[in-house]
């Protein structure tokens, strides 16, 4: 079977083609640079529009098939803002009708889990998934995947790049944050665990206010990463002793910043924990996870009808069944 796969949550078209057999066939995806400002919902959806029909024959093209080759169309049905969504599921109920094929949307918080353990042959991991649009620990536990922890209010990603947009820095911050936090020191910021849940917007204030104070903005870039990634890894290292998990991994458009990847990894080796990333193509958003996804529901639950194709944008993790999975353990 072949499954070709739309993703289009926030501000990154993608397109993606998977067989049944786990092999990615074809990558293709176009982000949206905002001029000014953050993320516009309306904005990303015309985006999406505009590119899902050439993405689709670029990822054809790539994998060296035709569209009537395609077995299934998966889509992502969120979490994720409402117009983009709403466009790709009207995108992708227009192919599958068009080529009289099956549909299927799915999860995009658990595609981005499932294309890490296909690209890194982790099994049953405890994983960070840090993005501009989520900050969640997930695991797997009887049957589905567990948010052990999350942000209250804003993800990491947007922190970092509401930072960047406040102080002139440009979008999006997190790499123009890590590069400055190379020549940094610490000063005190606001660290916010509450339970096993994460608050970053007390954090973003506090930061904004040193840089109003004209402290120098490599030792809050510095203070910035070294306190919010202290919290994430805090919060994945209690998920993984709570768990009892052998395997640590990382996801999501933030997985690219070498300082968390050097905490996470020396808190996985303290645990004995296998450390595993994702190359970057499956760690931020794409298409072959949401084909990958597709497939696997698929074989268990067959297509989804066409009237249960809405969108959920506050779509959970912990929400979806997921009988596929395997441990090693049972
Ligand atoms: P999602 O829909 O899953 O929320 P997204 O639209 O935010 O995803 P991603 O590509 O997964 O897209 O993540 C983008 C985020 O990653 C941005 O917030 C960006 O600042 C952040 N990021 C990218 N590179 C780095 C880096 N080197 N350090 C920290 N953050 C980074
Ligand atoms: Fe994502």
């Amino acid at each position: 079977m072949i499954c070709l796969g739309i993703e289009g949550t926030a501000e990154k078209t993608g397109v993606g083609i998977v067989d049944s057999d786990g092999n990615i066939l074809a990558l293709a995806g176009k982000q949206l640079f905002p001029k000014i400002g953050g993320i516009h919902p309306r904005e990303a959806s015309e985006h999406h529009a505009k590119w899902i029909p050439k993405l689709i024959i670029e990822a054809c093209t790539k994998a060296n098939l035709e569209l009537k080759d395609i077995d299934l169309v998966s889509f992502s049905k969120g979490p994720g803002l409402g117009p983009a969504l709403r466009t790709v599921a009207t995108a992708s109920r227009t192919l599958a009708l068009s080529l009289n094929k099956p549909i299927i949307g799915v999860n995009h918080c658990i595609a981005h889990v499932e294309i890490g353990k296909l690209d890194t042959g982790a099994i049953d991991p405890v994983s960070l998934y840090v993005s501009g649009g989520n900050s969640q620990i997930i695991a797997y536990e009887y049957g589905r995947y567990r948010i052990f922890g999350e942000t209250l209010d804003i993800a990491i990603g947007n922190c970092l790049d509401q930072f960047g947009r406040e102080t002139n820095l440009g979008h999006p911050g997190g790499p123009i944050v890590e590069e400055l936090a190379k020549d940094g020191k610490y000063i005190d910021l606001p660290y916010s665990v509450k339970g096993m849940d994460l608050s970053f917007s007390g954090l973003l204030t506090a930061s904004i206010r040193e840089y109003q104070k004209n402290i120098a903005i490599e030792d809050i870039c510095y203070s910035l990463q070294e306190t919010a990634f202290s919290m994430l890894v805090e919060v994945t290292e209690r998920a993984l002793a709570h768990t009892k998990k052998d395997e640590v991994m990382l996801c999501g458009g933030v997985a690219a910043n070498k300082r968390l990847r050097e905490m996470l990894a020396i808190m996985a080796e303290e645990h004995y924990a296998e450390f595993h990333i994702p190359k970057m193509e499956y760690c931020g958003d794409n298409g072959a996870m949401i084909a990958l996804l597709g497939i696997l529901t698929y074989n268990i639950y067959g297509p989804d009808k066409l009237e249960d194709t809405n969108v959920i944008q506050r779509f959970r993790t912990d929400e979806v069944d997921v009988p596929w999975v395997h441990t090693s353990k049972n």
